[in-house]
């Protein structure tokens, strides 16, 4: 089996979006909480989601550590004829900056609840007052279900996680939801997601 960013680019090694092309819906339908400016896709795949922010009208960062995805993202960049700027590197290491970003968006990105817990607090030192953070991923929930995500319990989230991981933050949504997701043959059908929308309180 292969583990990290190998098994990532295995998987996008192939010419179809995986995930297909259009944005996630939980971010189309809710993306003007973020304040118009400069955001940061985390994890962010063959760039659906990178790629329509902005079109938007957006400042895109996009990161992912799998060099095939990012070779995704700036071709349906180039296709979409805009501008992002892509970064290679690991999530876990990387350095997010202070005070950068007007919003940070995680779609189905998924950790460990110690990793996640040290990565939110990344998320939120980087966001800017009023800055939001919007994330969905799978639910532990999900692990019944065989429509997308990882199959252990424990890279999987509840309620309780996220919130335990913004302490400072306003959160503005946060809930269970049952799902139909049409996202490539990966993500397909009835699925339990956490969705949330937590701002970085103004100074
Ligand atoms: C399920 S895909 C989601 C892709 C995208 N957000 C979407 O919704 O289309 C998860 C992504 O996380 C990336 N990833 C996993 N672990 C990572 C890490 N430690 N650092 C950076 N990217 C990571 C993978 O390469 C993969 O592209």
């Amino acid at each position: 089996m292969k583990y990290g960013s190998d098994k990532w680019n295995e998987r996008y090694g192939v010419d179809e979006y995986v995930y297909g092309k259009e944005p996630n819906l939980f971010l189309k339908e809710n993306f003007k909480v973020i304040p118009m400016g400069n955001v940061l896709c985390v994890a962010d795949g063959e760039g659906r989601n990178s790629v329509w922010l902005a079109k938007q009208g957006y400042l895109v960062d996009s990161i992912d550590f799998s060099p095939k995805a990012i070779e995704k993202i700036n071709r349906l960049a180039q296709e979409n004829d805009v501008s992002i700027k892509t970064i290679c590197n690991d999530l876990l290491s990387y350095k997010f900056g202070i005070n950068k970003y007007d919003g940070i968006v995680s779609i189905f990105s998924h950790f460990r609840v110690e990793e996640t817990n040290k990565l939110h607090r990344k998320y939120f030192n980087a966001l800017k007052p009023n800055g939001v953070f919007l994330m969905e991923a799978f639910a532990k929930e999900q692990l019944l279900l065989d429509t997308g995500g990882p199959k252990n319990i424990e890279l999987l989230y509840n309620t309780e996680n996220i919130k335990n991981s913004f302490p400072d933050g306003k959160i503005e949504l946060l809930k269970k939801d049952v799902v139909y997701l049409h996202e490539g043959d990966m993500h397909d059908g009835k699925a339990v997601v956490v969705r949330a929308i937590i701002r970085k309180p103004s100074e």
